[in-house]
Parts: structure tokens; C-alpha cells; sequence
């Protein structure tokens, strides 16, 4: 498989494998791979533009399936090298695609529905899929301090991924953020700041940081390493159709924060049907958000293309962007597929986490709540065929979202004789 090298906007060599050029999303200037993330002639965001043309479809199936149980499987699809399995990296993925029978039944769904579960990530959310890319691209373009604004799962993903390749990091999160996702991001030895504010304030504060020459040589994954970083959603399309057999599942129910994931996911199903790895056939892409930060919700049911940003108030703290970078990508995507955007109260949120609990064994966090919530909200509108095939995604862990489920607890305590059993009713 050819190898592709090319010279960087900051005049340096990389190699980041299929990875051709930088194009932008809005009026496709295409410019040499570098840290860069706007187009220099509109301002529009850049992403990865891929030579994919020496692949043969038999060949490439062959290579994915032989290679390791995480995401390098792909790395003839992602921007990094063809030998990154061998780089100190958390290596996520490859996580479970649970078959939720149970969970199908409470709903009454026929058509076959899944849980992609990446709680099982090696920092217990999606996001070390997103980071695994962004450290290729830090070392490629010579970054030796790793930042980011997060929400929580970033932060936590970030310092783990710095640690283990030996980076310094730096990461910025909101001061008030759930106790688990704080010790989850502080206990990999970086630094980390909480700042008085939202995540909109947070993100504001990087791009203020970004510029300054405090922020100089830092690579912010989500900032100017953003392009390399988003192409790591690409992995959870990839994966849920290998885990199916090749196939595109009918319906997905995908959460939005940036709204990054949800157009990475739908990127890679576009590029399996075009390598031939997938049949090319219809399916339909649902955004989750909670009502307490619905912007691309309420857009997506008013008709708007723009979305209105909003102050959030929602326990789904990880999903908490007022103003989402992707939000017109996500509802043009909801449109084209025929899904819809939907969004749940956080009481929603904690009735689903434990529904799913209750029903599949699977501790989701708050996150994971909103697209249960949202799937069960789409079945009784409607709007999700229940004959059809559906993957929800859980992007998160239960144990760092304590306080949502908050009095979940002791059954009964006794004192330890069957007697005491007896009398609390449990015989
Ligand atoms: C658990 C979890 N799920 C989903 C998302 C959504 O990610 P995106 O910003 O790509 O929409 C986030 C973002 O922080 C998250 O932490
Ligand atoms: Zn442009």
C-alpha cells in the first residue's frame, strides 16, 4: 500500500499515511498538511482529503480484518502512519457492539438493535479515539505539549494519551465538572485548570491561549490539530459495520456536543461505500442532545441551518457546547439521511441510564443516557422505524457520572443473621 509523504504548511516532512491534503469543508481550497484548521480564503473549517485511489477493495478487507483489536486496523483510512501500532499510544477501540435483546424487547424494536459501547475505551469514553489520532499528528508536526478545552472525557482522554507518549499536557476544563471526569483527568500527572466559566468560556479561553505566546508550540487537539483529531470518530463507522458483517446498519443514534462526532461517523460510512467495503444502501443518522442544551435540537425543529447557541443547564455535562462548531454539518446530515435531531430532560436521561442498566448490564453516563433516552423518545414518535436495525451509541462511563443516578443504592442493610434477612423482606 503506498505510502504518501508530504511537505507540512510548516515546512517540515510528515508522514501521515493516505492523508493527501487539507481541504475546506465550505469551498474545498485544499492546502499541504499542517497544524492549521481554517481556510485561509473563507474561514470555513479544514478537514482530511485522502488518496485512497491504490486500494483494492479484497486487498484493504483483508488488511483491516488481519490487523490489531483496536483502531490501527484502519490506518490505511486515517491520517497517521502505517506503522503507528508500533508508537507508545493508548491504542483504543475495537469496543464492544453488544446485541441488546433485552433492551429491544422494553422498546419493542424487531429489526435488531445494538449498543456500541465505548465506555470500554482505555479512559472510558470515545474521546481516546480522537486524542490516539491527534498525538500521531503532535508528533508529526514536532508538538511536544498537548492542550485541549474539554468538557471532561477530553481532558481525562489527553492526559492519558500524554503520558504514555511521553508529552507534557496542559488541559482546560469547566471548574465545576463532575468529581470523576476531574480526578479521571488530574490522576495522569498533567496539569490540569479548571476556569470560572462554561465550556464555551473554556473554548474561548484556547483560542485566546492559541495565539498568545504562552500557548506557542502547544498542540491543542481540538483546536489546531482538530482536522487529524475529528478523523478519529471515523473509527466508531468503521467498526460498527465490520462488527456487523460488513454491513450499514439502518438507523444510528449518535449524541452531540461539537457535533464533530456525529459527521466523522457519517464520513466514514461515505468512504466505505466508496472503497466497496459496505453495499451502498440508505440509513438514517439521529443527533441526541439534552434538553438543557438542545441548540442543534431546536434548529433542527424550527428549519433552521443556523443554530442559535444557548447557555447550557443539563446534567449531561459531557455534551454541555451552547455554540457547536458542527451544528449546521450535523443538521445538513440529519436531513440528507432522513433522521432527525432529538433531545431528552435530564430526568429522561437518568430514567434511560438505568433502563439500560436494568435491562443490558451496561453503566452508561450521562452521555449514554441521552441517546437511550432520545431512541426511546424517536420509537414513540415515530420517527425511528422499529422494524429496523438500530445502533445506539454510549460514549461514556456511568462511574465517572456518579451524581446522576444519586440515591441508587443499599437495597436493605441488615444485621448478618437470616433473621434480619427475613425481616427486610428478602427471603
Ligand atoms: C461522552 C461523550 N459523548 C459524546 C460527546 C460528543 O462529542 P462531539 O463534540 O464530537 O459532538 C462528548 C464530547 O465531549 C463526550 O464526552
Ligand atoms: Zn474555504
Amino acid at each position: 500500500m503506498a505510502v504518501q509523504t508530504v511537505a507540512s504548511a510548516t515546512d517540515s516532512t510528515v508522514d501521515l499515511g493516505p492523508a493527501a491534503a487539507l481541504s475546506c469543508r465550505e469551498c474545498g481550497h485544499r492546502v499541504p498538511l499542517g497544524p492549521v484548521f481554517a481556510c485561509e480564503e473563507c474561514f470555513g473549517p479544514l478537514e482530511i482529503a485522502y488518496d485512497f485511489s491504490a486500494y483494492d477493495t479484497e486487498e484493504l478487507r483483508k488488511q483491516i480484518e488481519a490487523g490489531p483489536a483496536n483502531i490501527w486496523r484502519y490506518a490505511p483510512l486515517l491520517p497517521v502512519p502505517a506503522d503507528v501500532a508500533t508508537k507508545p499510544n493508548i491504542n483504543p477501540g475495537w469496543t464492544k457492539l453488544v446485541r441488546a435483546d433485552n433492551l429491544a424487547r422494553e422498546l419493542g424494536v424487531t429489526g435488531g438493535l445494538y449498543v456500541k459501547d465505548d465506555s470500554g475505551n482505555p479512559t472510558h469514553s470515545f474521546k481516546d479515539r480522537v486524542v490516539a489520532q491527534a498525538v500521531e499528528a503532535a508528533r508529526a508536526f514536532g508538538y511536544t505539549t498537548l492542550s485541549c478545552s474539554s468538557t471532561g472525557n477530553l481532558a481525562g482522554a489527553v492526559g492519558a494519551a500524554a503520558a504514555r507518549a511521553g508529552f507534557r499536557s496542559c488541559v482546560f476544563i469547566p471548574h465545576d465538572l463532575e468529581q470523576g471526569k476531574i480526578v479521571m483527568a488530574a490522576i495522569y500527572g498533567g496539569e490540569l485548570v479548571g476556569i470560572e466559566g462554561n465550556y464555551d468560556d473554556v473554548n474561548r479561553f484556547c483560542s485566546e491561549l492559541i495565539g498568545d505566546p504562552a500557548g506557542e508550540g502547544w498542540g491543542f487537539v481540538n483546536v489546531n490539530l482538530r482536522p487529524y483529531y475529528a478523523e478519529g470518530s471515523k473509527t466508531l463507522a468503521y467498526e460498527i459495520c465490520e462488527q456487523l458483517g460488513w454491513r450499514i446498519p439502518d438507523q444510528l443514534v449518535i449524541p452531540i456536543a461539537s457535533g464533530s462526532q456525529l459527521t466523522k461517523i457519517d464520513k466514514g460510512l461515505q468512504e466505505l461505500i466508496k472503497l466497496g467495503l459496505v453495499e451502498d444502501k440508505p440509513y438514517k443518522i439521529f443527533g441526541a442532545q439534552a434538553e438543557g442544551c438542545s441548540p442543534v435540537s431546536v434548529a433542527y425543529k424550527e428549519g433552521h441551518d443556523v443554530v442559535r447557541p444557548q447557555k447550557p443547564n443539563t446534567i449531561a455535562k459531557s455534551l454541555a457546547i451552547g455554540n457547536p462548531a458542527d451544528g449546521p454539518y450535523v443538521l445538513d446530515i440529519a436531513r440528507r439521511t432522513g433522521g432527525a435531531v432529538e433531545d431528552v430532560t435530564d430526568e429522561q436521561v437518568v430514567d434511560a441510564i438505568k433502563l439500560l442498566a436494568r435491562t443490558e448490564g451496561i453503566f452508561a453516563e450521562t452521555a449514554g443516557g441521552v441517546t437511550v433516552g432520545v431512541t426511546k423518545k424517536l420509537i414513540e414518535n415515530g420517527l425511528i422505524d422499529p422494524a429496523k436495525s438500530v445502533v445506539v451509541l454510549n460514549t461514556g462511563d456511568g462511574l465517572k457520572t456518579l451524581d446522576a443516578v444519586a440515591g441508587t443504592g443499599l437495597t436493605a442493610t441488615i444485621r448478618p443473621n437470616l433473621e434480619s434477612f427475613r425481616e427486610a423482606g428478602l427471603a
